[in-house]
């Protein structure tokens, strides 16, 4: 498996690319023009997209002036809707909701259109995803077979009783899967499950997704619901590699609708006062060389056709009979799942989901 720092190592044309950046940068400042600036609004990780901005602006004479933050993400865009010229997010739900709200400027790049299927992207160009994870089932090797699951559904019945974990309902990877269950299922279903999965629970949901897996080693739950990407992420880290190690991942409802994916995304906001400049950033988020980093780095899955899975992420889901990673994706209209998410809260606070 290539790891991230190897990955990075393996980029030695940073210095080249150093040189290239100054030659740029006497270019521009030839003919006396600053560096354009491009102002990013984001909910990401930073630590997750430094590392691809950095390179960016060495590559190009533009600077990318990063603003992370975390869950007021909406109603930032909201209140300062001229902050920012491009968004990036790491649930595509909440772009959607930005472009109801007229937040978001359609994008006009051939290169992104190339780039994005038309299934991951909107259809008035609001906004592209450029990368997704599948929320799956983590299980406990030792004491759970695959044999034991199936879908979702499952984990509302009697045998997981006091056996599952999972992080706050309200949490945006969480109401993003419900809301797109309530699509598929419909409404009442999910409320059934939402009802029966709090039932199921080994503890009041606590902590963040790798904790649960984390609990699966601890022997404090036997399933758990978590992105597939932390298992790569997990495995990297000295102190997480036993929470790896000790789970597996289970991509649920492979015969029948497919797994519920959560997709990153990113879009022109209303502001762009450098239109080029925040779609050239757009484009390169779709670029091979951002795709690859998605899948290799981020362990996540590239929407540019062509573009390799990480290694683990091939291997995944083996024991389910599934090849090379190519697991049934359930890719449910973000228009359609928008309509349930407040729907969805509503439901998660009558039935006390979080115990509170
Ligand atoms: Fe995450």
């Amino acid at each position: 498996m290539i790891s991230l720092h190897r990955h990075w190592h393996l980029a030695t044309i940073f210095p080249l690319l150093a040189v290239l950046a100054v030659v740029l940068q006497l270019v521009a400042c030839s003919h006396k023009e600053g560096r354009a600036e491009v102002r990013v609004l984001t909910d990401r990780t930073e630590s997750h997209l430094e590392n691809l901005f950095k390179y960016y602006e060495q590559e190009r004479p533009v600077k990318i002036a990063v603003n992370y933050v975390g869950d007021s993400l909406l109603t930032r865009l909201k209140t300062r809707p001229k902050e920012a010229d491009l968004v990036v997010v790491k649930n595509a739900d909440l772009l959607e909701i930005a472009k109801q709200k007229k937040l978001l400027r359609p994008f006009n790049s051939q290169r992104a259109l190339g780039n994005v299927p038309l299934p991951f992207r909107d259809r008035e160009r609001a906004y592209a995803i450029t990368s997704f994870r599948a929320r799956a089932i983590f299980y406990a090797k030792d004491r759970v077979s695959v044999k034991d699951l199936r879908s979702y559904s499952d984990l509302m019945l009697p045998k997981w009783k006091g056996r599952v974990c999972i992080r706050s309902g309200f949490h945006e990877y969480n109401v993003s899967w419900l809301s797109q269950m309530a699509v598929s299922k419909g409404l009442d279903q999910t409320e059934k499950f939402i009802t029966g999965l709090a039932d199921n629970l080994a503890r009041p949901p606590k902590g963040a997704d790798r904790d649960q897996v984390r609990a699966l080693l601890e022997k404090r739950c036997d399933v758990a619901v978590a992105n597939s990407y932390y298992m790569g992420v997990m495995r990297l880290r000295d102190d997480q590699k036993p929470w790896a190690e000790a789970s597996d991942v289970f991509f649920p409802d492979q015969s029948g609708l497919g797994t519920y994916v959560i997709r990153s995304g990113a879009a022109l906001t209303t502001a762009s006062k450098n239109l080029k400049a925040a779609t050239e950033v757009l484009d390169f988020l779709t670029d091979a060389f951002a795709q690859h980093y998605f899948s290799e780095a981020l362990f996540e899955y590239p929407v540019k056709p062509g573009t390799p899975l990480a290694p683990i992420n091939a291997e995944l889901g083996k024991r389910q009979g599934i090849e090379g990673g190519a697991y049934k994706i359930n890719l449910v209209s973000l228009k359609e799942a928008a309509k349930y998410r407040d729907k969805i809260i509503e439901i998660l606070a009558r039935v006390n989901f979080d115990r509170k």
